[in-house]
């Protein structure tokens, strides 16, 4: 199954050149065969992402990931911008991520990530920093096709 994604990274200190966990997470999903169709940098206003994810939600998006601002600081505010725009919180994909990087580090717990549905669209907030970016994929990416066909309407 194709799914087609999109990319919001979130960071007031990031440019696009520079935002390697962005990059990073484009190679892991060409690595699948699945496609990118967008990747913008915004910065941490609450406002601001609410609106680049309600921008990348395109009819041919299936899955976008938020890459940064999940953590304590007061400026991290992606899972709340995450909330407004989205209709129903999928708790488990956040859970299951936390689960498999508690493996790897304690401070997962510190990541305050949402998934959430917007329609047919599933949102994964996935931390900012590289290696943590690609920790979080590596967690996720096995249950995308099932979820994606879900929400298609596919039942299991
Ligand atoms: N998850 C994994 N797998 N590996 C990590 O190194 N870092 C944590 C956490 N999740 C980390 C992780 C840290 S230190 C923080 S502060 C939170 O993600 C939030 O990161 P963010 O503010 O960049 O979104």
């Amino acid at each position: 199954m194709e799914i087609t994604f999109a990319i919001v990274t979130c960071s007031d200190t990031r440019s696009l050149a520079e935002d390697s966990a962005g990059a990073a997470l484009e190679s892991l999903i060409q690595d699948r065969g699945w496609r990118v169709a967008s990747h913008v940098v915004v910065p941490d206003d609450r406002t601001t992402i609410a609106q680049a994810i309600v921008e990348a939600d395109t009819p041919e998006v299936d899955v976008i990931l938020t890459c940064g601002g999940t953590g304590l600081s007061l400026r991290d505010v992606t899972p709340e911008a995450t909330r407004d725009v989205c209709d129903r919180e999928v708790p488990g994909i956040a859970e299951g991520m936390r689960a498999y990087s508690l493996a790897i580090t304690n401070r997962a717990m510190l990541s305050r990530a949402i998934a959430a549905q917007r329609g047919t669209t599933l949102v994964i907030n996935l931390p900012g920093s590289e290696k943590a970016a690609r920790e979080n994929w590596a967690g996720v990416e096995g249950v995308l096709e099932h979820a994606v066909g879900m929400m298609a309407g596919g039942g299991h």
